[in-house]
């Protein structure tokens, strides 16, 4: 079943009547294909998937290349979504120039909606130079993985009041940059709810509690379909390792003993033409 597209002022709307945004990661076209079906309004192609899909310890390792290829397919699973690229490390730090045609290779290459990238303040220049070029941008404050090493690991931030100030001060820094939209990912539920009465543009939590405009959780999370490191915030919807690995132990099984592929899995020849060939190789 079709539905209308997600857009930015469909987007603000929402947060006016204060009706709650959905969004969750995606990297791949099936799964695109299934969190559209099922109403999810924002779809962000992260660069959690170097974790994910290919096992890197962190973001670091990803590239932009990764990033279009992953995005594209997203794109084409959930057209209506609102698909965000992530802009990977060093794709937008070096120069505002750079990241304007990084974040245009989204958009031309992978025909995403939006891009996401990390920090504050220190970034308002470089939003203001990827939005001027017409590309929305959503801002991502608080745990940024691209910096845990400067941050000494995947830990929570803003739980003391200067280090909470510096959030809600890097917010306002975004949104006077032109951000639509900003991630709080592992701050306390009291500075979310700040930053999200006194913005204007929607406020999404991931590990920020319950007063955001709109929640996201790392689709491999909330599935069970990645368990290496699981953060406080994921609550877990299923257990798809589980689900999965007894299909492939089944599987294994039945090829071993025989039982797979039944005749319902065969091609069927006509008891005529089996003759003729019968016939043929004897001849
Ligand atoms: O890459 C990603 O999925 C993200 C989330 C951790 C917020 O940026």
């Amino acid at each position: 079943m079709s539905r209308t597209k997600v857009t930015i002022p469909y987007l603000m709307e929402k947060k006016a009547k204060k009706e709650q945004i959905t969004m969750i990661t995606g990297y791949d076209y099936p799964m695109a294909l299934l969190e559209e079906k099922a109403g999810i309004d924002i779809i962000l192609c992260g660069d959690s998937l170097g974790m994910t899909v290919y096992g890197f310890d962190g973001t670091l390792p990803v590239t932009m290349d990764m990033m279009i290829v992953h995005s594209a397919a997203v794109k084409r699973g959930a057209p209506n979504a609102f698909v965000i690229g992530d802009m990977p490390f060093l794709s937008y730090q070096v120069s505002p120039q750079e990241a304007v045609r990084n974040a245009g290779r989204f958009m031309k290459e992978a025909n995403v909606d939006c891009i996401k990238l990390e920090g504050g303040a220190v970034m308002a220049e470089t939003v203001r130079a990827i939005v001027n070029a017409g590309i929305p941008v959503m801002g991502h404050l608080g745990l940024t993985p691209q910096s845990t090493s400067a941050l000494g690991g995947f830990k929570a931030q803003g739980r003391s009041a200067e280090a909470a100030c510096r959030i809600i001060e890097d917010a306002a820094a975004l949104e006077a940059a032109g951000v639509c939209s900003i991630l709080l990912e592992a701050i306390p539920p009291e500075v979310a709810r700040i930053i999200t009465e006194s913005s204007k543009v929607p406020i999404i939590s991931i590990g920020a509690g319950i007063h955001c405009d709109g929640q996201l959780l790392i689709v491999h999370d909330m599935l069970g379909f990645f368990d290496r490191f699981v953060p406080k915030f994921v609550k877990k919807y299923a257990n798809m390792n589980g689900v999965i690995l007894e299909a492939l132990l089944q599987y294994k099984a039945e090829v071993e003993q025989g039982v797979f592929p039944g005749k319902e899995h065969c091609y069927g020849m006509p008891a005529e033409e089996l003759g003729k060939l019968n016939n043929m190789l004897k001849g």
